[in-house]
Formats: C-alpha cells, sequence, structure tokens
C-alpha cells in the first residue's frame, strides 16, 4: 500500500481526487495526500478543517471483495492502526471513540470517513479519508473548534514528523489489513477493543427511533456498537454520533 503516491499542494478533497483516480484505474493501495483542502470532508456532511502544511490529510484506495455491510469493520481497522502509527510516533496517550476518532484527553485529534462504492453487494472498491491534525497550534483553530479539537503537537508538547507518521500508519494498516482479509474481523475487535474509550462507559446517542442511554458493552460481529440500556435491553448502534457521559 502507498505504493502509487500523489501529493498536492491544494484540493477541494482528497476523497473527490481518489474517487477520480478509481475511475481512471488507479490500484488499491494508491494514496492521495494533500497540504491542504479547500472543501474537506468528514462524516454525516460535515466540513472538516484541513489549513495548509500543519495536517495530514489522505485518502487510500482500498479494493476489498468484502460485502458492503461489512464496511464498518474497515472504519474500526483503520482506526486502529492510526491509533497504534501514533503510538509508536510521538509521547501521546490515544484512544478511540466508537466508531472511529481518535481522541487525546477527551478532544479530538483525528478522524476517518470511509466511502465506497459497491456492485453485486460486494464492495467495488472504498476510499478510506484519513484526517489527522499533526502540528496545528490552538491559533490555526476556529473558535468554535479549540474546546473540542487538538492536535499531536498540542498534546505532545512538540512537532511531529509527518512523513514518519505516514509511513508507520501505512505499514500498521498493511499488515492489519492482510490479517483481517485473512482471519476477518474477530482479531480486529479485539484490538479495536482494547483501543477504545468508549467501552464500559455511559454514552447517549440518537438513532432514527430516538434518543438511547446506556453501557457501552462491545462490538458485534458486524461493527456495530452494543448499547445495554438501564431497562436491560440490548440495543445495537450502526451509525452516527455517541456522546461519551
Ligand atoms: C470525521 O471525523 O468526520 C472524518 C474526517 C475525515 C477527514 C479526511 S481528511 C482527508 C480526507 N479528505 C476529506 O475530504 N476528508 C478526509
Amino acid at each position: 500500500l502507498g505504493r502509487k503516491v500523489h501529493l498536492f499542494d491544494e484540493v477541494d478533497s482528497t476523497q473527490t481526487i481518489a474517487h477520480k483516480l478509481v475511475a481512471s484505474g488507479a490500484e488499491e493501495g494508491t494514496l492521495v495526500l494533500a497540504e491542504m483542502q479547500t472543501a474537506g470532508r468528514g462524516r454525516m456532511g460535515r466540513a472538516w478543517h484541513s489549513p495548509a502544511g500543519k495536517g495530514i490529510w489522505m485518502s487510500l484506495v482500498l479494493k476489498p471483495r468484502i460485502p458492503v455491510y461489512f464496511m464498518p469493520q474497515l472504519t474500526l481497522l483503520c482506526a486502529v492502526a492510526l491509533c497504534r502509527a501514533i503510538g509508536q510516533t510521538c509521547a501521546v496517550d490515544v484512544g478511540i471513540k466508537w466508531p472511529n476518532d481518535l481522541l487525546i484527553g477527551g478532544k479530538k485529534i483525528s478522524g476517518i470517513l470511509l466511502e465506497s462504492s459497491g456492485e453485486d453487494e460486494r464492495l467495488k472498491y472504498v476510499i478510506a479519508g484519513i484526517g489527522i491534525s499533526a502540528n496545528l497550534l490552538v491559533e490555526d483553530y476556529p473558535e468554535a473548534l479549540r474546546p473540542i479539537a487538538t492536535s499531536l503537537a498540542i498534546a505532545s508538547g512538540s512537532l511531529i514528523s509527518r512523513e514518519k507518521l505516514v509511513q508507520t500508519f501505512l505499514f500498521e494498516f498493511e499488515e492489519l489489513y492482510a490479517l483481517y482479509l485473512e482471519k476477518g474481523f474477530a482479531p480486529i475487535r479485539l484490538l479495536w477493543e482494547a483501543q477504545s474509550v468508549t467501552l464500559h462507559r455511559p454514552i447517549r446517542t440518537m438513532t432514527p427511533q430516538g434518543p438511547i442511554e446506556g453501557i457501552a458493552e462491545g462490538l458485534d460481529d458486524s461493527g456495530a456498537l452494543t448499547v445495554l440500556t438501564p431497562a436491560g435491553e440490548r440495543i445495537k448502534v450502526f451509525s452516527g454520533d455517541i456522546e461519551l457521559r
């Protein structure tokens, strides 16, 4: 993975570029990196703050022949790989908030957005979009983000090597991806659970059926979060955001 790298100064979104590259035949492992995004995308239609030169804004092309239904597993795998890579490159205590936000001291430092294209219920390709707030300083964030977002530089007190972090991530990802394609989700699920800051904690989330509160118990085989409500009911949360309480 990452043997073909496309590096840009400025793009609207590395996701958009990666989709276009796939349409013109890009192979699995193709990586798109940009110094800056003018229209970085986050999950659930949100914008992703991607200022110039300070972050890692990248999209990785994957072509796993797995059912569309398993895509959440890949986002969780991505989060584990990123968590391990960060742990190896800088002195911070990073954890995963379900499904795939990386937090340091309760503040977000990284987000993952997977976009797919399906065919016959199997995935044709997936673009794994990863944003890492590496060397942003407090003044690089708009006011509104300051209480909820941080960066590796702010948290560790020193600037980090973006090249080293990308390389370490690709190495970790490749290893876990091979494990996943060979053995399935079970080993990834254990690794995710070990890095999670969500499990065994009270959480709250909105679902199409209304709000749910309870204790986050674990992941099921598809990667959904199982929540035990005060009424003793077990509910699965498949997507969306959770609030840690
Ligand atoms: C989230 O937490 O909401 C996901 C954020 C994903 C951001 C990355 S940055 C690189 C790639 N290109 C985008 O436009 N988005 C993803």
